[in-house]
């Protein structure tokens, strides 16, 4: 999506985030204009997410406001000051884990924010909401032949942060039918590249690799996963800022499953340096197999997956070698 004549203003929440800071800069990059959101809290490391921020702050079609959106008053400003085309909705407090020990977070951050955003876009007539869903929503559903499609049924979620997911889907719908807002949620699959999220595997594996920890593998290193490389998603979300459909939903993944033990062996070969694993069998509860369905994104959004597992790794671990200085 270029953005030469008659430039238009997307609003980026969360854009010191790991997807956000990518979507945003493939943003300013195309010639748009980006206001961006960003409490910058401590879920983990500020450096990093100052980091990110800067690189975007080099552009001068980005314009920063460090805040928390579960503050209504402050987020109102924004679009006060802000003449904002779309929204693109990325802020939320992530992880499956965490949810079970901070449950309020969750409220606030992607309940009570959630609200506020949308509620900001009825108030300032703002027609084209895109927002981040999770797969986190299909929890234990058995999986098709084919992989988990949106039709599925994902009233039962098995985490909090999952639950607030599906919640914003709901949400969502109600802003749609009242006041015609435009609203897709995106459901990701375990995003990475250059600048990842450090509570997220690839990172974890990649730390304990370099620190010379024990890497356990679970079902003997033979779990399959989809893992989806940040600009496949950053292509996704920018084409459903482009389309505006009405109200949807759609998976945003690789559709490519990746055994863990071949994802370590990646990991081992791009960093020089051999893991310390630990094989043990699959634990209670966890799912051998996951991925998305990505055929009603391929259709309705021309979405293309293209970064295979073995090129996306080696861009993660340039990135995160030049980051510590390795
Ligand atoms: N990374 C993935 O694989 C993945 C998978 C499924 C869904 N998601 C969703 O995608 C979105 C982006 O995820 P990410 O991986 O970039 O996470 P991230 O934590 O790197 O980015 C989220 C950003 O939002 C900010 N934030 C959190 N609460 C806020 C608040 N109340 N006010 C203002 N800013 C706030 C954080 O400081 C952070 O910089 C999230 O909604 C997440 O739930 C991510």
């Amino acid at each position: 999506m270029r953005n030469s004549e008659n430039k238009k203003t997307i609003l980026v929440t969360g854009s010191a985030g790991f997807i956000g800071f990518h979507t945003a800069k493939k943003l300013l990059e195309d010639g748009f204009n980006v206001i961006g959101i960003d409490s910058i809290n401590n879920y983990y490391s500020q450096d990093l997410k100052n980091h990110r921020n800067d690189i975007l702050k080099k552009y001068n079609s980005y314009k920063f406001y460090q805040l928390d959106i579960s503050e209504e008053k402050e987020l109102e400003k924004v679009f006060e000051e802000n003449n904002i085309d779309k929204i693109c909705h990325l802020a939320a407090q992530p992880g499956v884990r965490y949810s079970i020990e901070n449950p309020l977070i969750y409220q606030q951050s992607n309940l009570k924010g959630f609200i506020n955003i949308m509620e900001c876009a009825k108030k300032f007539n703002i027609k084209d909401f895109i927002y981040a869903s999770s797969s986190s929503v299909y929890g234990k559903n058995e999986m098709n032949e084919d992989g988990f499609k949106e039709e599925d049924n994902v009233d039962s979620p098995i985490s909090l942060y999952a639950a607030t997911k599906k919640s914003n889907e709901l949400i969502a719908h109600n802003y749609h039918h009242l006041f015609d807002i435009n609203c897709t949620g995106l459901r990701f699959f375990t995003a990475y590249g250059p600048s990842s999220r450090p509570d997220m595997a690839m990172y974890l594996f990649t730390n304990e690799i370099m620190n010379n920890k024990e890497v356990k593998l679970f079902n003997y290193g033979k779990m399959l996963r989809d893992f989806t490389y940040v600009d496949d998603i950053v292509d996704g979300i920018i084409k459903s800022l482009e389309k505006a459909y009405p109200y949807e939903i759609f998976n945003l993944g690789n559709s490519q499953t990746v055994e863990v033990g071949y994802l370590i062996k990646l990991l081992e070969e791009n960093l020089n340096k051999k893991a310390n694993i630990k094989l043990e069998p699959i634990q209670p509860g966890d799912v051998e197999k996951t991925f998305a369905n990505i055929s009603k994104a391929k259709k309705m959004l021309n979405y293309d997956p293209k970064t295979n597992i073995e090129e996306g790794v080696k861009k993660f671990v340039e990135w995160y070698k030049e980051y510590y200085k390795i």
